[in-house]
């Protein structure tokens, strides 16, 4: 039998995830071991918080709360960043590389915000960044877009990315209960963040659909042109009529390019979305991720987990430890470039040119002709009415529009973004318009 190698690793933030990747490497090292022919040996676990570093199944030889101790080993070539947030974590992981050590991380937020800085760094360095954690946490999506589907064009990559806001969606859907009293109990039950505002405002999901947009089409796309909605405007209402309709609401992120030519420019947004009932992404209910990935050559893929947890995250941060331990073993850091900028003339279509269909909701006085004012400033618009339905006032609670006025449901079909924005923002300045128009996008994804 082949000698099994040693990798060690110098593990830096012991919270949910870091905590998850001792214990699961623990429970899991000789069959790993055994699988790859070289044994992932944690020599340092960091933490500046000393109650972090309590019951771990490690030598307490081993613990340790300076970082620098864990960057200046110089037997330590690999460093696992699970600190969080953008400042001290990206020193961190520079630091790292600058010195030509491998790093593995979970952080969305910093490499969204500096990615392009980090793998510039990376390259430069020779050494390699492993971000498989950063996306979706257990589904290995972003190994599937840099080696499995390396054949691959992406005409279409969309998918629910945020465990948060699609536990809060699916309640909201299963239990008709507005977004407020879902989130009360979703902070209880420690499914919500006590600040929620990165998950439910869509910040969160703009981290992910940039990073996986950038590795897709081999170009930094910047997060400053993802487009990005949250989940805070989608009422239970809206979601009892979208049923009705034969629709689900989702938060997605889409990545789509406007053709297929190379020069095609590349949408990148997250939104909530009305997807049919029947779609595969329907289905995705409760925390769990689903993406799917249109490769011109694969055709149509989807992948489906836990985004998020220790447990899951870990696996996905093991198996880049993995992918390190096996290029070692081969004598190479950069098997696979962590990320290769070779399209750089691409670019990132603004919203206002996204063509999509949409559902508005429009709460009216209920007098004769104000549909036709309304399909007047649309037609005028050039925008084109699917369907139209009107209901009768519903009673007054919280969710629904006052009972005094009614709601008008408009479906539309395929439009430019900016003209239906203005078409509502003209149509919000009616008089028979009691309250701001909902505006959520459909996708069919044919
Ligand atoms: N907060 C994220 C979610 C997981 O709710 O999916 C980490 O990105």
């Amino acid at each position: 039998m082949e000698k099994v190698q040693q990798l060690n690793i110098g593990l830096i933030g012991a919270g949910v995830v870091g905590r998850g990747v001792v214990r699961n490497l623990a429970r899991n090292t000789d069959l790993i071991a055994e699988r790859l022919g070289v044994r992932l040996n944690l020599k340092w676990v960091c933490d500046k918080d000393k109650s972090r570093l309590k019951n771990l199944p490690v030598p307490a030889s081993v613990l340790v709360r300076d970082a620098k101790v864990v960057l200046d080993d110089p037997n330590v070539p690999v460093i696992v960043e699970l600190l969080g947030g953008t400042s001290f974590a990206r020193t961190v992981l520079l630091d790292a590389l600058n010195r030509g050590k491998v790093v593995v991380t979970a952080n969305k937020a910093l490499l969204a915000h500096h990615g392009e800085e980090i793998f510039a760094a990376a390259a430069r360095n020779s050494a390699n960044v492993f971000y498989e954690a950063s996306v979706c946490g257990g589904i290995p999506i972003i190994k599937a877009l840099r080696e499995g589907f390396v054949a691959n064009r992406f005409p279409l990559i969309y998918g629910i990315v945020n465990g948060t806001c699609n536990y809060i969606l699916s309640r909201m859907t299963a239990e008709g209960k507005d977004f407020d009293e879902v989130l009360a109990e979703a902070q209880k039950l420690g499914y919500a963040e006590a600040d929620p505002s990165l998950d439910v405002d869509g910040g969160d999901s703009a981290h992910k659909a940039t990073i996986l947009a950038s590795l897709a089409h081999g170009f930094w796309t910047g997060l400053e042109n993802t487009y990005v909605e949250g989940i805070r405007h989608v009422t239970k209402y809206d979601i009892e009529i979208a049923s009705e309709l034969g629709y689900a609401v989702k938060l997605l992120a889409i990545i789509k390019t406007a053709d297929a030519s190379d020069s095609a420019p590349i949408e990148v947004r997250v939104h909530p979305t009305l997807i049919p009932r029947d779609h595969v992404l329907a289905s995705v209910g409760g925390a769990f991720n689903g993406v799917v990935v249109r490769g011109d050559v694969v055709g149509e893929t989807m992948f489906y987990g836990r985004g998020a947890g220790a447990d899951a995250t870990s696996s996905a941060v093991i198996a880049d430890l993995a992918d390190a331990a096996l290029n070692l073993k081969c004598g190479s850091v950069q098997r696979v470039p962590a990320f290769v900028a070779h399209r750089l003339n691409a670019r990132v279509r603004t919203i206002d040119d996204v063509e999509s269909r949409y559902y508005l909701r429009l709460t009216v006085e209920d007098w004769p002709g104000v549909i036709a004012k309304v399909a007047k400033v649309l037609g005028d618009a050039d925008i084109s009415i699917a369907s139209v339905l009107q209901r009768e006032a519903p009673e007054s609670k919280p969710g629904h529009p006052p009972s005094d006025h009614v709601p008008l449901i408009f479906m539309l079909h395929v439009a430019k973004d900016r003209a239906v924005r203005d078409a509502v923002a003209e149509i919000d300045r009616l008089p028979v318009v009691k309250d701001k128009t909902i505006i959520i996008r459909v996708e069919n994804f044919d």
